[in-house]
């Protein structure tokens, strides 16, 4: 059990550790929860991270602060209606958070129309099981779950999430575990689309 334990930390490490340290330019965070990934921009210029829950602003405030980290400005807003102008990221991420969202469909509609052509939409979610013994139970405790989990719905599917916009998938890593498989996915806007 052990191993895969690790495995699974290893499988988030990618994003956390590999992924947004290499990002540059302007980064569009979503959904932060406590903040710890805001840590990680190193070479990004600005990050804008946007979060529903007041309190957890203040705390990723607290914690940026604490770091010295003057690149990263955490903001109350939601991803369903997204603050800023079209046009203006270089990359979107988020990592658990599309699974949680009230209306996913309006989420990667807003996230579409901020990012600039050949920028990347950068995921770390849990996603629907390969197996169809997890998938079943997925299917069936979703809803009960969500009541006692921040909304979080364990059927969750971002990649049928992203089939609402022309976004094009260019990396996608998935894990089996348990109910809540991860899924990275790594999507870039067209370059002719304006
Ligand atoms: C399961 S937590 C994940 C937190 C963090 N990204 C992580 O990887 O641990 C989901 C987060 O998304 C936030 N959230 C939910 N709906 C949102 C929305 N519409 N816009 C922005 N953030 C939202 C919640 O407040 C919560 O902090």
């Amino acid at each position: 059990m052990l191993p895969l334990f690790n495995r699974y930390k290893a499988f988030k490490n990618y994003f956390f550790e590999r992924t947004l340290p290499s990002l540059t330019g302007t980064v569009l965070e979503i959904g932060f929860g406590k903040g710890l990934s805001l840590t990680s921009y190193r070479n990004a210029d600005r990050v804008f991270a946007v979060e529903i829950d007041d309190n957890r602003v203040r705390n990723a405030q607290r914690l940026l602060d604490k770091h010295h980290i003057s690149n990263v400005f955490p903001m109350k807003g939601s991803v369903e209606k997204l603050n800023f102008e079209s046009i203006f990221f270089d990359h979107v991420t988020c990592s658990f958070t599309l699974c949680s969202v009230n209306d996913q469909r309006k989420a990667i509609q807003e996230i579409y129309r901020v990012l600039k052509p050949g920028g990347t939409f950068i995921a770390l979610e849990h996603t629907l099981s390969d197996s169809a013994f997890f998938c079943f139970f997925q299917r069936v405790l979703s809803r009960p779950l969500s009541f006692c989990s921040n909304n979080c719905k364990l059927d969750s599917n971002p990649q049928s999430i992203l089939a609402h916009v022309n976004l094009k998938v260019t990396e996608t890593r998935y894990m089996p575990f348990f109910l809540e498989p991860p899924l990275y996915v790594r999507a870039v806007k067209n370059e002719s689309l304006i």
